[in-house]
């Protein structure tokens, strides 16, 4: 017996390998994309609560109304988007559910998908294991700088989305309004959707603003919005996200959630919903400037090892150029660098189609600050 096609295309997660690594050396793990730091109370005690209260059953498949009405006013106060909680919004097993079902509701094999290069490795993953096309357009370091010629090229008559990840993993890309603008010129023109990615929404550094695609003039029918609070709210183990869909595509996405897993834990979606009301603006704000502080910190540490960081202006994560370090492969690099310092990072390889992933790795920072201090450390004591 062989396994599907499907599953043979799969590729191996490095991120999950350089965490083995990390473990068997006992050394400090910037590889994953979990945050270390602590979940906000109220959402702990919005959870416990629920389920004490005997919340424990299948909610609706597309999530508790609490739940889908807090994001809807959450979507019109800082996204800049209308929706109606009964119709619009589909609450998932994480981000991931989110955009594994709007792959299997919007996209027949063969279609074709365009995501910018570097990128977030899962979102080729489930394109693929639709039996879909991804296509990628590269952004330029050290800004990430958007090839707007490469995209036009790129989009032909198969293709179907364009997935946008702002702030994006793992290049810190924050879109700008211009870009997007440019982005949503270009998908009308061609008719094609876009499927956007948000879930670092909160994490946006320098005063920069987070623009939705589905708050530009003309693109809310367009754009599936997939959200969720594992970044948030610290909570990367409950998997609770959410996608925002014109009707017929929300009603699509439902259905195929429903039959991945019928519906996200029902005392968590309480617990997240808790927090949604109860947290104010100050928590987000104070969000940011924790990230913003860490990402200063090791950034800094980076550029006196003499391994520039492209600094990200969002998100958690900075791809370091690590040419210079003996290796062939970012791999080889990578192992390289946790064997001298004791820190783990992703060989760039999985950000990438091409061979430019070799120059680069991927760290991290959402640590406590003692790991992040203890990393900083080891990387600034760094002389290759
Ligand atoms: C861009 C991006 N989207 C989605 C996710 C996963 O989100 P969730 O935990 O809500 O499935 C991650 C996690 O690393 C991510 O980086």
């Amino acid at each position: 017996m062989k396994k599907s096609d499907r599953t043979a295309r799969l590729a191996q997660s490095d991120i999950r390998a350089m965490t083995l690594a990390c473990a068997k050396v006992n050394g400090i793990n910037m590889s994953q994309g979990v945050c270390d730091t602590p979940v906000p109370p109220v959402v702990v005690q919005g959870a416990q609560q629920a389920m004490a209260q005997g919340h424990n059953i299948y909610s609706r498949f597309d999530g508790i109304p609490e739940l889908r009405q807090a994001i809807a006013g959450k979507l019109a106060a800082y996204n800049r988007i209308t929706a109606d909680s009964d119709v619009n919004i589909t609450v998932s097993a994480g981000a991931t559910g989110s955009f594994q079902a709007t792959c299997m509701a919007l996209l027949n094999p063969g279609d074709e998908v365009i995501l910018f290069e570097p990128f977030y490795a899962y979102h080729i993953q489930a394109i693929v294991a639709v039996e879909a096309v991804p296509r990628c357009v590269s952004m330029r370091p050290p800004d990430w700088t958007v090839d707007f010629k490469g995209l036009e090229q790129a989009i032909t008559s198969r293709t179907k989305a364009i997935v946008v990840n702002t702030p994006g993993n793992p290049s810190g890309k924050v879109f700008t309004r211009r870009e997007l603008e440019q982005i949503a010129e270009m998908a009308c023109r061609h008719d094609v959707m876009v499927i956007t990615d948000e879930i670092y929404e909160y994490f946006v550094f320098d005063g920069r603003e987070h623009v939705s695609m589905a708050s530009l003039p003309g693109m809310a029918d367009r754009t599936i919005t997939i959200g969720g609070y594992s970044k948030t709210f610290s909570i990367t183990g409950w998997r609770i996200g959410y996608s925002v869909a014109e009707a017929t595509w929300a009603k699509a996405i439902g259905a195929m959630s429903d039959v991945l897993y019928v519906c996200a834990p029902t005392p968590l979606q309480h617990g997240v919903a808790a927090g949604i009301r109860a947290l104010g603006p100050s928590f987000y704000s104070d969000l940011t400037k924790e990230h913003q502080q860490k990402r200063d910190r090791f950034c800094g540490a980076l550029a006196k090892a003499g391994l520039p960081p492209a600094v990200p202006q969002g998100a958690y994560y900075v791809l370091a150029d690590v040419s210079r370090l003996p290796g062939k492969t970012s791999r080889e690099r990578a192992l390289y660098l946790l064997d001298k310092t004791g820190v783990a990072g992703v060989p760039g390889e999985a950000f990438f189609e091409g061979p430019e992933g070799s120059r680069f790795m991927r760290f991290c920072m959402a640590k406590t600050d003692t790991d992040l201090e203890r990393a900083s450390q080891a990387i600034e004591r760094f002389k290759s």
